[in-house]
């Protein structure tokens, strides 16, 4: 949720800061901004330009002239929190002097105050963001050099924050700092980069920098340092981002929803690579730090997450509880957080999370950990918040998760929770038979997605049938009403078709009474041992004249479509069922013309509350 950029170097910035703009766009864009140290040199430089825009980055490069010469600069893309999406609260934001550029990804929390003192000291203020203190507040600031105004400044926030800032009085160097917000930077050869993450670096260096929260960092063109906020030094050796710059790219895709679905095979395969042990029939998890006693002493699974990942969590709570017997369920991370939960010992937490950023997860692992409680991580993006402040995991390699509407990384959160689930009942009371059944179920999985894959044409032309819907309902039970509630999700957010998922039981006791023909039902109907309850519940909405589209085993008599997926073990079929849907919703919001790699309003990292 906003991204920041910035580049120290000898190459021409503003390209280069644009480029890395439309790598970040998808952590918010609702307008974008680049501030550059215009050529000179020593304290005569020329002085600070910057640009902006409300809108898309590509509204912003029309604005930044060709004569936007520099080396140094630094560029913003938002998602509003303080203010509308208007040219004036589009960052970077200047001081009274325009000498301080600021651009900030987070919230301060106590900027109504500070901008009040602010005020009645005779500041000026241009825009109505929060973020605009912080600029006042270094530009008043009488320190001596650039890295003491910021951290003066930063004594004064309350709130979470990853800034860049320029100084035209100090044309040498970007300062950067973190709190709660990202701060990756790029080291390169006689450059620098910094970025809130790595998509924006990696075309042109894979040696990163994470800082840590209360760090800070000056970038030069040929070094870097990074210290404390009060000062003093810390060591940071670069680390090597795993993917290359090929897997940001659409590798030949129209859409990277398109993309990553399509990887999914590949990923799943990822994720199981070098973990599963044959001759104890279990898997290896080496990341969980949780040794077989203390395993066999949780008697509770708790799972924090939030949207797609707090889906992923529910069927994760439902394989855990149904492989290794231990009571387990999923919760909203952001409703855990407030209401003030009974932290018990003897429970295991999870936070899950693609980003690893979002704050209402890695607000209430901030909230167990103090109170004592033992907290895994089930995370996607390596070296990120939440799989820092946890006390291990399990990483579940889905690799760059571009588009915001997230498919791949759920597929993988799920695999990863059978993975755990398997490794958790193993240690306790799944048979040797059970855990080689689960784990040939595993290993059949990459070619069964494919398999579904292919049938992506049928699915197209079922998407196109009923992208005139006005409202769609999914239905599913048990091990299906999650998969029920993801679809669901995937639906209205991507094509902004309204959906709602409800348990196949819960139908007479309310929704039924929106069944109609114009309104259709996607059903989950595998061929468990709940079979025929679902074929019931098919029967009372056909009996209201509604449209049934089933995701099965088999072809259903009384939908009026079937999506065949192919069968694996039951406790696994969700992993398989939940594919053809997200196929649906892209080839629905297709068909509609949407901005499926950007729906309105969503950003991708949700770092605020
Ligand atoms: C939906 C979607 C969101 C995220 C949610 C949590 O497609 O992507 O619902 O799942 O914002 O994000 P992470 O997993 O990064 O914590």
């Amino acid at each position: 949720m906003c991204g920041i950029v910035g580049y120290i170097g000898k190459r021409d910035v503003a390209p280069l800061l644009l480029e890395g703009l439309q790598r970040l766009e998808y952590r918010g864009y609702d307008s974008a901004g680049i501030a550059i140290h215009a050529k000179g040199t020593g304290k005569a430089a020329g002085g600070l330009k910057t640009a902006k825009a409300k809108g898309r980055v590509r509204e912003l490069e029309s604005r930044v002239p060709k004569r936007f010469a520099g080396t140094t600069g630094i560029a913003h893309t938002r998602w509003a929190t303080h203010g509308a999406p208007t040219d004036e609260n589009a960052h970077p934001h200047l001081d009274t002097e325009g000498k301080v550029a600021v651009v900030h990804n987070g919230i301060i929390d106590n900027a109504s105050d500070l901008r009040a003192r602010l005020t009645a000291e005779g500041v000026a203020f241009a825009s109505e963001t929060d973020t605009e203190v912080l600029s006042h507040l270094i530009g008043r600031s009488t320190a001596e050099k650039l890295e003491e105004k910021v951290r003066e400044a930063l004594r004064h926030i309350e709130g979470t924050y990853g800034i860049a800032v320029l100084h035209a009085d100090f044309p040498d160097r970007i300062v950067v700092a973190r709190n709660g917000s990202p701060v990756v930077l790029g080291i390169g050869e006689h450059e620098m980069f910094v970025s809130s993450d790595v998509a924006a670096l990696v075309s042109h260096t894979r040696q990163v920098v994470t800082l840590d929260d209360g760090e800070m960092a000056t970038l030069k063109a040929d070094d870097y340092r990074t210290y404390t906020t009060e000062g003093s030094r810390t060591t940071s050796a670069p680390e090597t981002v795993e993917y290359a710059a090929e897997s940001y790219d659409l590798g030949g895709h129209d859409t990277y929803m398109h993309k990553e679905i399509s990887e999914q095979a590949d990923a799943v395969d990822r994720a199981l690579r070098g973990r599963i042990d044959d001759r104890f029939s279990t898997v290896h998890l080496g990341g969980l730090n949780l040794d077989a006693r203390e395993a066999r002493g949780v008697r509770r699974v708790k799972i924090l997450g939030c949207g797609t990942s707090y889906h992923a969590g529910q069927i994760g709570a439902q394989m855990i509880e149904e492989l290794a017997r231990i009571p387990s369920d999923a919760e909203p991370a952001s409703e855990f957080r407030y209401r003030n939960p009974v932290v018990d010992p003897d429970t295991l937490y999870v936070a899950v999370s693609q980003s690893g950023e979002t704050y209402d997860v890695l607000a209430a692992v901030q909230e167990l950990k103090r109170k004592g409680a033992r907290v895994l991580g089930l995370v996607n993006v390596v070296g990120s918040a939440i799989a820092r402040e946890t006390d291990g995991g399990i990483y579940v390699h889905a690799g760059p998760e571009v588009c915001v509407v997230s498919t791949k990384c759920f597929t993988n959160m799920v695999v990863s929770f059978a993975l755990l689930a398997l490794h958790l009942g193993r240690i306790r009371d799944l048979s040797v038979a059970d855990g080689k059944r689960i784990i040939e179920g595993l290993r059949k999985l990459p070619a069964q997605i494919d398999e579904i894959l292919e049938t992506e044409a049928d699915i197209k032309k079922m998407a196109e049938l009923y992208a005139d819907a006005k409202s769609m309902m999914f239905i599913g039970r048990v091990r299906g009403y999650p998969v029920a509630r993801e679809a669901s999700l995937k639906l209205k957010e991507v094509s902004y078709i309204h959906a709602e998922a409800y348990p196949a039981s819960e139908l007479k006791h309310g929704p039924l009474a929106l069944i109609e023909p114009a309104m259709p039902t996607v059903a989950i109907v595998p061929d468990d041992d709940l079979l025929e309850k679902n074929r019931a519940a098919l029967e009372e909405i056909k009996a209201r004249s509604g449209r049934i589209l089933a995701v099965a085993h088999q072809e259903q008599e009384k939908a009026d479509h079937t999506i065949v997926v192919p069968k694996n073990e039951p406790e696994l079929d969700p992993i398989l069922m939940g594919i053809p849907l997200q196929l649906l919703a892209y080839h629905t919001a297709l068909a509609l013309g949407r901005d499926i790699d950007k729906p309105r309003n969503l950003a991708k990292s949700v770092t605020v509350e």
